[in-house]
């Protein structure tokens, strides 16, 4: 009978598709994910060390699976292996076998194609097993294939690891150094992808448009060449990447926006705050002109580009001054969405040693101001929508009966009244109703009337 593994992921897009990875390395072993951890052979703990809060979960998540785990050992219903993963691990190895000595695993984002050796070692007992190195060996070329049908959307890791150093950020420490994987394996699992099913691919990496590496011709490629290369694969529709750096968006990734038609009209373009003395505290190394300029040569490029950010308020030494100048930054710019976060002092990092770290309850106002109006930003964005007409590509069922939701361009959920056969496929949709998060749409007569709609539907 197949082993139960179930795997919790916390953190960003990055821990998702390792989490899927994980599932892919230890399926051999006869692992099949199961729905809770309940009864569970193996239990892994994906986690995210970004902020205090995201850290902390891990503890209390593992006291939870601590009782689990004795009432299936005590009632001899055989082992539950409990491993944590992620950047936690990474950042914490030692001291969470200190803190939970009942762990089984400690592993990082870099180690996890060494899983089978990790579980032959736990099963021997007498210890845990910790492996929290920077190997030599690329993880990515020590990873089985994915198996079975895949997700409409998929994910797919080309770069990881980050050489910006953001005064703020931990990820340099828990992820290691920027590294590229080249076009051919890129190419190939991109394929493999679509052929399971895939119809949108987003590339994935910390700091994805830093992404270069030897093309199918030899030369070095940076991202824009690398999507143009990739928009040629028949039955892939949809390219996204995610999460870029400013200083890393060159002509020739702006020029792909206008010229790729299968680049959505999209971009998650981080910016932190709109003040040029905080981004110079954060090493942001650029300026708010810098970035407004950056959006208005993407916008020239592709006028339906919509943009989200990342922001962070209450930076040590951040000022009212300052902070009006990142709502400037937001007015200037009109958000289709965005991430805002208090700022977390991360032990290790530069800016938990800066003096004037604010007092809690200032940053709280500045964050409750700054999402007002970012959610106002969000809502009027979804308005200019309501009417209009476009594909989407719809992924699941809706959360009521005979109802499918979808993506549209711009990554809005659209929920329609249709069939479930619809999962996996693009069809154009008018938009009648706006919600706050979400519109509502029906599929266009065009899509399913006459021949050339029908192919659109099954495309
Ligand atoms: N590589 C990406 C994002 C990494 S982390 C980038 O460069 O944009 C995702 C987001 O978490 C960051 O963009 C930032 O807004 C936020 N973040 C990172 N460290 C943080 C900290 N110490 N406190 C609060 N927010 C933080
Ligand atoms: Fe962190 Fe900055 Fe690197 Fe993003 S670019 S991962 S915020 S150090
Ligand atoms: Fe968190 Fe690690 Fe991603 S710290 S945001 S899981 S890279």
């Amino acid at each position: 009978m197949a082993k139960k593994l179930f795997i919790k992921t916390y953190g960003c897009q990055m821990n998702v598709y390792d989490s899927a990875r994980m599932a892919d390395v230890l399926r051999p072993l006869g692992y099949a994910p199961a729905d809770s951890p309940d009864g569970a052979d193996m239990v892994i703990l994906n986690t995210c060390h970004i902020r205090e809060k995201a850290a902390e979960k891990v503890y209390s998540e593992l006291g939870r699976l601590r009782r689990l785990k004795d009432a299936k050992e005590s009632g001899g219903d055989g082992r539950m292996v409990i491993a944590v993963a992620g950047c936690v691990a990474q950042a914490e190895g030692e001291e969470i076998l200190a803190r939970a000595p009942y762990v089984d695993m400690v592993f990082g984002p870099q180690t996890y194609h060494r899983l089978p050796e990790m579980v032959a070692q736990a099963s021997r007992a007498g210890g845990a097993v910790l492996d929290v190195e920077f190997p030599v060996e690329a993880k990515f070329d020590h990873l089985p294939d994915h198996e079975g049908p895949g997700a409409a959307s998929a994910f797919l890791s080309i770069q990881e690891g980050c050489d910006r150093f953001c005064t703020f950020c931990v990820v340099p420490y828990t992820r290691g150094s920027e590294f590229s994987r080249d076009a051919v394996a890129i190419e190939a699992e991109a394929r493999k992808l679509v052929r399971a099913g895939a119809r949108e691919i987003t590339l994935l990496g910390q700091n994805v448009n830093a992404w270069h590496g030897e093309g199918t011709d030899g030369r070095n490629w940076r991202l824009g060449r690398l999507i143009r290369h990739l928009a040629e694969i028949d039955g892939l529709d949809r390219i996204r990447y995610t999460t870029s750096h400013p200083r890393d968006m060159d002509d020739e990734l702006i020029e792909a926006h206008g010229a790729v038609d299968k680049l959505m009209p999209y971009l998650h373009l981080p910016v932190q705050s709109g003040s040029d003395r905080i981004l110079a505290a954060m090493n942001r190394q650029h300026t708010a002109d810098d970035y407004l300029r950056i959006v208005g040569k993407l916008r020239h490029a592709r006028p339906d580009l919509a943009l989200s950010s990342d922001f962070i308020v209450g930076f040590p030494g951040e000022t009212d001054a300052d902070f009006s100048a990142t709502l400037r930054l937001i007015n200037d710019v009109g958000y289709a969405g965005a991430y805002s976060f208090k700022y977390s002092a991360r032990p290790g990092t530069p800016a938990a040693e800066m003096e004037y770290q604010l007092p809690e309850n200032v940053s709280d106002e500045r964050l409750a101001g700054l999402q007002q109006l970012l959610g106002e930003q969000e809502a009027a964005f979804h308005r200019t929508k309501l009417g209009a007409e476009f594909p989407v590509l719809f992924e699941k069922p809706g959360r009521k009966p005979g109802q499918v939701a979808g993506r549209s361009p711009w990554m809005q959920a659209v929920v329609v009244e249709a069939p479930e056969t619809l999962i996996g496929r693009i069809a154009d949709c008018r938009v009648v109703e706006v919600g706050a998060h979400s519109l509502h749409g029906e599929i266009m007569e065009t899509s399913i009337g006459d021949e050339s709609g029908a192919e659109r539907i099954c495309a």
